[in-house]
């Protein structure tokens, strides 16, 4: 990577920005090569995406200078961003659901183009799109596209209205790992072609496979800038947190316990009226973590809808503590002692124009001691919110800010708190339903949520969980269960397979043997 000063494409210089109780970057410096992907990393609430979002021009700095492409420049807006080349695809998605692929690119385009014709927009995505390997249907609509999908789209838009330096905000945290991997293909072209890529995400793995260099933020601060060939994994770790982050999880072993979660036969229709799950029997125990491993979109939201009570199965049973609650709502699932964790925090989650306090109780605030009498109890749930806030580390300037505020992690800490530690009482969840708990989340905070998935199994609950990340799966898993299409493949122990094997059966390969549940 050639780092000679006329190279540089950004250079932000002594960067400083505040909101009311946060100093959210403070006296940052951070520079920008073309031909360079420099991936940004640091723990929740660091300052990254705020850093961006002023590259971006969504925030002004309070001070500070930015130089594009050796020149000092003021931008004010996106569109004064756009116009320096500067593009952002955004932690959480900003297309418009119900318009088609090209609508939504063209969108903001003022230039005389955009008068249009939208046949040609059309093609010219289309080329653009398999210039980097990427196939999509121009005139399909927002709402029928996967994550991935919807990801490609955005970063489609900045790449149409000309952009050569690219801010990708977590990327990958929606993808599954093909698109990830696709994904790192078309940065790797992107960078051939000169363009400059900021990187930002929470995998270490992900920064050694496509960073040319990193640098660290912590607590609103660059700690650390360097290439990537002499970064170590321990390193941006301890750089990241503060103190060493622990890689292996100390698993106790126990013996499972009574079923809590039966389901029997159980078939129920996706979001498009189309057979999602079609003949699902699986149970989880007591001191049991059972893994749902599968590519995203066979079925696993609504294997944990059923099992919340949020979906409606059309045949079979759903069986809670030997009760049987098939089709009994929500409530039903949620007096019978059942956490959930969904996947989309910001649409199923949160209310995110609600403050931290409220979001903490959102599921439990009917109940005692949050309310009585249908009165609602405002002491006791900012009590709940402060020791929720204190316990897992949630980075928000008091109990009464508004979760839009709060970066991305610590809105899906606020989600993993609720349901790991506000269940009225403390009691612990008889079930946990989680899917991606670790979504989005820094090292140390995945390290704590694991630690905690774990500490509940060893107290007796069932854990449920849906992910990804095969890496999470075999490290928190007693069973692995792989979905593929609605059905499950086989259900495997991680001591007893492989990444391979169980990488073969979410591709459909149905495995013979079952191991006794
Ligand atoms: N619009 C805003 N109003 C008030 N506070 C904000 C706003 N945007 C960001 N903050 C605060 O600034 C700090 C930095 O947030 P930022 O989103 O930049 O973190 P981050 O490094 O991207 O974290 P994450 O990894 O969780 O996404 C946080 O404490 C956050 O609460
Ligand atoms: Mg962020």
């Amino acid at each position: 990577m050639d780092t000679s000063p006329s190279k540089k494409l950004v250079e932000m210089r002594d960067i400083v920005k505040s909101f009311p109780g946060v100093l959210a970057n403070d006296h940052v410096n951070f520079t920008l090569y073309r031909g360079e992907i420099h991936a940004l990393l640091g723990e929740n609430g660091a300052g990254k995406t705020t850093l961006m979002n002023i590259l971006y021009g969504l925030y002004r700095p309070d001070e500070g200078k930015i130089l594009v492409r050796g020149k000092p420049v003021k931008i004010g807006s996106p569109a004064d961003a756009l116009h320096l080349g500067i593009g952002m695809v955004h932690q959480h998605f900003k297309l418009i659901p119900p318009h088609t692929v090209v609508e939504n690119v063209i969108l903001g385009l003022k230039s005389p183009r955009f008068k249009l014709d939208v046949g040609r927009a059309a093609h010219e995505i289309s080329d653009l799109a398999s210039r980097y390997g990427w196939k999509i249907n121009p005139f399909a609509r927002i709402w029928q596209l996967s994550a991935g999908e919807k990801q490609m789209v955005e970063i489609l838009k900045v790449l149409y209205h000309g952009a050569d330096i690219l801010i990708l905000d977590e990327p990958t945290s929606v993808l599954t790992p093909q698109e990830t991997r696709g994904l790192f293909e078309s940065l790797k072209k992107m960078r051939e072609e000169g363009k400059g890529i900021v990187f930002i995400t929470h995998k270490l793995e992900e920064v050694f496979a496509v960073g040319n260099r990193v640098t660290v933020m912590r607590k609103g601060r660059v700690v650390a800038t360097m290439s990537m060939e002499k970064a170590t994994r321990e390193e941006l770790a301890r750089l990241m947190v503060g103190r060493p982050v622990l890689f292996r999880l100390e698993k106790e072993s126990v013996e499972p316990g009574r079923p809590v979660l039966q389901l029997e036969d159980v078939h129920a229709l996706g979001e498009k009226g189309v057979p999602a799950l079609r003949g699902i029997t699986l149970i989880v125990r007591e001191r049991e973590v059972l893994g749902i491993a599968g590519v995203t979109g066979n079925g696993q939201l609504e294997l944990a809808e059923v099992a919340t009570g949020l979906r409606k199965v059309t045949h079979g049973r759903v069986v809670v503590d030997g009760v049987d609650v098939t089709n009994k709502g929500p409530r039903a699932f949620i007096e019978k002692g059942i956490a959930y964790i969904p996947a989309e925090r910001q649409r199923e989650g949160l209310v995110i124009g609600m403050n931290v306090a409220e979001n903490l109780v959102l599921r439990y605030y009917r109940y005692e001691p949050f309310s009585r009498r249908a009165v609602i109890n405002w002491r006791m749930v900012d009590e709940n919110a402060e020791k929720l806030v204190r316990k897992f580390e949630i980075v928000t300037p008091n109990v009464r800010e508004t979760t839009r505020h709060l970066s991305g992690g610590n809105q899906q800490k606020v989600v993993v708190a609720r349901e790991l530690g506000g269940r009225p009482g403390g009691k612990t969840p008889r079930l946990v339903v989680a899917m991606y708990p670790t979504r989005g989340l820094d090292v140390g905070a995945t390290e704590y949520v694991r630690k905690t998935l774990l500490r509940y199994r060893e107290m007796g609950s069932a854990i449920f969980l849906v992910s990804e990340d095969l890496e999470e799966i075999f490290q928190l898993s007693d069973r692995i269960a792989v979905i593929f299409e609605g059905q499950i493949m086989g259900v495997v122990r991680p001591s007893e397979t492989s990444y391979e094997e169980v990488g073969l059966m979410m591709a459909g390969a149905k495995r013979l043997e079952e191991i006794p549940a």
